[in-house]
């Protein structure tokens, strides 16, 4: 067997057919809730039933891109970050432009906003990949790190992660450490 895919027609094919499942896996997705309120529950069934196997080969043909190797938390936040559609926010701009221009000025509000989404999911995916690959980060000479708030972008000095964040007060939060020379100080 080959040992490595890139370049490859095999790994051309590997993508459009996990493009192919992945969309299906939506489709019928949708469609199942179509039959569901016109009610045909045996049809709804079938395509709950099918949509999941579509997820299953989109499964299986995302290994074999990555050849078989596992991915890590790390790898895949780096992907996101870094990848392919780390853009998405900028293509959405440019496809509002678009729509705007040949008269579709409700898509092309929906392109904005959804453009705004993916900025700000962009944004909080390069935090969870800090927060990830902070072990180079060094305390100062008190041994204290600088931890951002993922929410509200406040930090603190200390040498424990804090366990929450005393200015937003939000629950659903990380921390990650910061280098002190990004913020200018130290
Ligand atoms: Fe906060």
């Amino acid at each position: 067997m080959a040992d490595n895919i890139k370049g490859s027609e095999t790994e051309q094919n590997l993508l459009k057919v996990f493009a192919i499942e992945s969309q299906l896996r939506n489709k019928f997705d949708f469609y199942a809730r179509i039959a569901e309120i016109e009610g045909f529950d045996y049809i709804k069934k079938f395509f709950d039933k099918t949509s999941l196997s579509q997820r299953e080969h989109a499964k299986l043909w995302h290994k074999w891109l990555n050849f078989g190797k596992a991915e890590h938390t790390a790898d895949v936040l780096e992907d996101v970050v870094k990848g392919k559609y780390s853009g998405l926010g900028k293509y959405y701009d440019m496809c509002a432009q678009k729509a705007q221009e040949e008269g579709f000025q409700h898509i092309a509000d929906l392109f904005r906003h959804i453009s705004e989404v993916e900025k700000s999911n962009q944004a909080m995916f390069k935090k969870l990949l800090a927060s990830v690959k902070d072990d180079h980060i060094q305390p100062d000479k008190d041994g204290n790190y600088r931890w951002e708030c993922s929410v509200c972008g406040a930090y603190f000095d200390q040498k424990e992660i804090p366990d929450h964040c005393p200015l937003c007060l939000n629950e659903d939060i990380f921390f990650f450490k910061r280098p002190f020379d990004e913020t200018g100080e130290n």
